[in-house]
């Protein structure tokens, strides 16, 4: 992942060849055991554990349908849905599998020295590795000491194989001296992190005498390494991490994610343990849905990489004070990021090592599952053991617990958690309500601060040359920048479409003018007539129309309507929207608006929503020419592409004038 972080975009011929090129069954091929049924392949499907086959690929029609889960789609959605991959990563892993060159803009000279560097400092980390476990296994001192140690430790030959261990010699230079005489550079060996070199230019091993984890990236390769000292000596540190690098960011990267990825989808679960020693015990025992944060406390990155493949995390720490701490951190970050969270602390002196050794696959699992509790009735359990009955920690324990409520992004959650803190805690509910609106009014004030002067950070249009481009509405993933934008009017529209209002506004010759509408008409009007605004998200495009639609038919639609749509992805999607209706659209909550009515509030709401969707659509042309730009185009589409712009930017200006006229009352 580390490697292929490059973000320069794909041009569509090459995306149209990758999608000519590529042939559905063996794109599906490489993951699924497919037999041939007529026409067609069947096999087991990749997305559920079933027995009987009803996973079907059709290469004429160049798709496959999984009839247990639904999911069905081209080569490229299969490998989106599959590897849980962005679409740009999906083309290029096709693109790489049927060697298609990726035409990005030639790579400017410094990408081509960081890429090259980025390659060589993986090319050294990987032969550490080699060199680590040949050592291990194949000198007296690597049999002696390092696999002794880890045998000793209960890993078995199989177990050392897989995670790649290791041992580095104890000596000082070995290491360093011997990849420099192998034909590597010394430069590309500090910069590894596998070499220090001292202030008179001398260079040593970081690693001498200890025994080695790599650390792999998503994709398997090995981008550092945890080396553990077997002396037991204090002024020693138990461990050494491979600092920074090039390849290795540390908060980015999660021990033991590229063996975990596949169980962690299947299982729908993810263990986060402390150290290397968890991850490989428990992998050792059977269970490979286990994760570590190592050497740092956990971070978003590494929950947001956690969450490509489940929504549901369950922390293993050991029970000392450390460990609480760390848990409690990991709680409230992990709720923010929209993920359940369940936690289980270790009984003293066990830790998810200790406790898989001891015990089989079937047995840890079940005193997980019995064991861990969802947070509140985890924090509580630790919190209300030091409050004994006095009334301030008491209280002090409820903000606590509120606060980490406060966190979760969706509402329906939230007032579910509300309901059982109350029933645990045996407080009112209304009281946690009052408690929690306290805590999100001051969370929509920050962002509301954060977020001053967001619209200056556009992309100045006169500066982007808009290029007015319709033809393919279909938006590669870089251009869809409108969603939340989107989402916002759409959220709207369904909750307030039928609320009544007077628009002031002016005629023709300039005089003020009323006119009584709905919200909705207004909406519809300000993006079907005026404008001709399509949303991205085709959910919302749909539940536009079929707004309109009723509209038309004389009727404002139920929210009913909508949340009990029979398409599935209409219906979630609006119930979603709903239950935040009494969210305040954050992007337009400024300084003041907490002391103005609720009328008011919507007033500006729904203008404000307008505005920035339309402000959005236009940055998004102006990407759409950047990309344009960036191929090169000839002088007399140059022309024309600088006409458009003009264009575009009158547009902008007459739109920001007009709005400005208008006045919801
Ligand atoms: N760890 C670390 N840095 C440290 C201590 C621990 O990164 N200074 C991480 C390691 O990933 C280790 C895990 O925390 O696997 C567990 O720590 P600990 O139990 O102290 O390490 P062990 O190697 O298991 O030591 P022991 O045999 O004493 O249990
Ligand atoms: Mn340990």
């Amino acid at each position: 992942m580390l490697y292929n972080g490059n973000k320069e975009m794909i041009s569509k011929e090459t995306i149209d060849k990758i999608f000519e090129t590529a042939q559905i069954e063996e794109v599906v091929g490489d993951f699924v055991n497919l037999k041939k049924r007529g026409s067609n392949y069947a096999g087991l499907s990749p997305f559920t554990n079933e027995k009987t086959p009803s996973f079907y690929v059709s290469p004429a029609k160049g798709i496959y349908k999984c009839f247990s889960t639904g999911k069905g789609g081209n080569s490229v959605s299969f490998i989106m849905e599959h590897e849980h991959s962005t679409y740009p990563e999906a083309l290029r892993y096709l693109a790489k599998k049927y060697n298609i060159e990726i035409d990005d803009d030639a790579p400017s000279v410094e990408q081509l020295i960081a890429n090259n560097e980025r390659e060589s400092i993986l090319l050294i980390t990987g032969y550490a590795q080699k060199t680590f476990t040949e050592d291990l296994f194949n000198t007296d001192e690597g049999k002696s000491i390092g696999l002794s140690y880890f045998k000793e430790r209960g890993f078995t030959e199989e177990t050392i194989k897989k995670f790649q261990l290791g041992y580095c010699i104890d000596e000082r230079f070995h290491f360093t001296n011997t990849a420099i005489s192998k034909g590597y550079q010394q430069e590309y060996l500090v910069k590894s992190g596998m070499t220090i070199q001292s202030e008179n230019g001398k260079a040593f091993d970081r690693f001498f005498g200890r025994v080695m984890f790599p650390i792999q990236s998503l994709s398997g390769r090995v981008i550092a390494f945890g080396g553990r000292t077997l002396k037991n000596d204090k002024k020693v540190a138990k461990y050494i991490n491979s600092p920074e690098t090039l390849i290795y960011h540390k908060s980015d990267v999660l021990y033991g994610i590229f063996y975990a990825k596949k169980t962690i989808i299947s299982e729908d679960n993810c263990y986060l343990v402390e150290g290397y020693t968890d991850v490989i015990s428990m992998h050792q025992t059977g269970i490979e849905n286990v994760v570590a944060s190592s050497g740092t406390s956990l971070t978003v990155e590494q929950i947001r990489l956690i969450k490509r493949y489940t929504h549901n995390i369950t922390i293993l720490y050991d029970g000392d004070s450390a460990g609480i701490k760390a848990s409690f951190r990991g709680i409230d970050l992990i709720l923010e990021e929209g993920c359940n969270v369940k936690v289980l602390l270790f009984p003293d002196g066990e830790d998810p090592d200790s406790y898989s050794r001891k015990h089989s696959a079937t047995e840890v699992k079940d005193f997980i599952k019995s064991n861990s509790n969802d947070f509140i009735v985890f924090k509580t359990k630790i919190l209300l053991a030091d409050t004994a009955n006095d009334p301030i920690k008491k209280a002090e324990l409820i903000k606590d617990i509120i606060h980490s409520i406060a966190l979760i992004p969706d509402a329906i959650i939230r007032s579910v958690y509300v309901k059982e803190c109350s029933n645990l805690l045996d407080i009112q509910e209304q009281s946690l309500i009052t408690e929690l609106n306290k805590l999100w009014r001051q969370k929509l004030e920050k962002k509301a601060n954060e977020r001053k002067g967001e619209n200056e950070e556009l992309p100045a249009i006169s500066e982007l040359t808009p290029y007015l481009e319709n033809e393919n509405r279909e938006n590669p993933a870089e251009l869809n920048i409108c969603e939340p934008q989107e989402k916002d009017l759409i959220r709207i529209l369904i909750n307030y479409g039928n609320l009544t209002k007077f628009v002031e506004s002016e005629d023709e010759e300039g005089k003020k003018i009323e006119i009584q509408t709905s919200i909705a008409e207004f909406i519809i009007h300000e993006l079907a007539i005026a404008d001709t605004i399509h949303f991205d998200n085709k959910i919302f495009q749909q539940i536009f129309e079929e707004y309109t639609a009723c509209l038309e038919n004389g009727n404002f639609p139920e929210p009913s309507y909508f949340s009990n749509h029979p398409e599935k992805g209409l219906n979630s999607t609006a119930v979603d929207l709903l239950s935040s209706k009494y969210q305040l659209s954050e992007g337009w909550e400024r300084h003041s608006i907490f002391v103005d009515s609720e009328e008011k509030k919507i007033n500006r709401m729904v203008i404000g929503a307008i505005y920035s969707l339309k402000l959005q659509k236009i940055a998004q042309l102006a990407l759409q020419l950047q990309v344009k730009l960036k191929k090169n185009p000839l002088e007399e589409e140059l022309i024309d592409i600088l006409e458009q712009h003009k264009l575009l930017d009158n547009v902008k200006k007459e739109f920001s004038a007009a709005l400005g006229r208008v006045v919801l009352k």
